[in-house]
């Protein structure tokens, strides 16, 4: 088991070249000890280091071991760390506990209270290791699950209207893009390319004689399919990690002018991503074979969104999402054999 220890690097920080030396000489038969008289020092060398636990003085002149203690809080750091004292005095001892220190010794010490100190410190990061990794795979865990149930369940409507699986698969990639290209950082994107996945989740709700059917609905027929995006939004709403995809899923059919769905938002009201979304959503559309019309042309299908700025598409997007969309088709170049009036 103290195998396991052997490698740990420990950087001790003291002004005091006695303290230094003498945890050097306690700590050196387990550990790797590198130490420093600094706090300056210290932080200078903390990325070649990467320290595993760090014993460090309270009071040093310049920048004292509180500053320090507060940096590391303030960087995330979970790096245990041990305050040394020689005059040990309650505010200072809650002050460092409240500022992330890990424990405190106070001088002189005996070398056994130094490597039991240890000890526990890298024991408790070890653990702390172990439950964050644990955390993280469960959640990566759940989140897979749940994306396998999610391509399983659009599969199933997809069965029923052989049109919906490929159709979130083909949005979530362009949208994906478009936001690349609009300059959203990562984890935007990350939203966008799930949300544009799950939008018409809610079609699982839709009965089979409303989804499949091949010719145009008849209006009551509209307001059976028009209830998808509020049932996509419950069936995600207690999803935790999927709130973010919220706005586009239950609004990805509003329109510009307020005639849109469920919640008849108005310009400005509409989340931009619901209104970028629903460009790209309308842009896959036209240029699919649907039941009832068959795919037309890019150029047809950008001259149709263009008709509709204004009034169903928010004009602050539209034309810069058709110029992306026309990027995209360059490179990924589909079949042009779309319907041309
Ligand atoms: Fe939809």
């Amino acid at each position: 088991m103290e195998q396991k220890f052997k490698s740990a690097n420990i950087l001790v920080i003291d002004d005091d070249l006695g303290v230094r030396e003498s945890l050097k000489i306690i700590l050196r038969d387990k550990y790797y000890v590198s130490t420093t008289s600094n706090i300056d020092e210290a932080l200078n060398t903390l990325d070649s280091m990467r320290p595993e636990m760090i014993f460090l003085d309270i009071k040093m002149p310049r920048a004292n071991g509180l500053d320090f203690l507060k940096h590391m809080r303030s960087a995330n750091s979970t790096i245990p760390i041990i305050m040394i004292t020689a005059y040990p005095s309650i505010e200072t001892t809650i002050a460092a506990l409240r500022n992330g220190a890990f424990d405190y010794i106070v001088k002189p010490f005996h070398p056994s209270e130094i490597l039991n100190v240890a000890e526990k410190a890298l024991h408790h990061n070890i653990e702390l290791w172990e439950r964050n990794k644990l955390v993280d795979n469960l959640r990566s865990a759940v989140k897979q699950n749940f994306f396998a149930t999610t391509e399983a369940l659009l599969h199933a409507i997809d069965a029923k209207d052989s049109y919906t699986a490929g159709h979130s698969k083909r949005v979530s990639q362009l949208l994906a893009f478009v936001a690349k290209e609009l300059g959203m950082n990562e984890s935007k994107i990350e939203i966008l390319r799930y949300g544009a996945y799950l939008h018409d989740i809610g079609k699982i709700g839709v009965v089979d004689a409303v989804l499949a059917k091949p010719s145009y609905l008849t209006e009551e027929e509209f307001l059976l399919m028009k209830r998808h995006s509020e049932i996509g939004y419950k069936i995600i709403e207690p999803i935790d990690f999927l709130k973010e995809c919220l706005p586009i899923v239950r609004h990805h059919h509003e329109w510009y002018n307020g005639a849109g769905y469920p919640d008849r938002l108005r310009g400005d009201e509409i989340p931009s991503e619901a209104s970028i979304l629903s460009i790209v959503d309308a842009y896959d559309a036209l240029t699919t074979d649907r039941h009832y019309h068959k795919k037309y042309s890019h150029q047809k299908a950008c001259e149709i969104i263009k008709q509709g700025i204004n009034t169903q598409f928010v004009p602050t997007f539209a034309e810069k999402v058709l110029a992306i969309i026309d990027h995209y088709r360059e490179i990924h170049p589909r079949d042009e054999q779309g319907k041309e009036f």
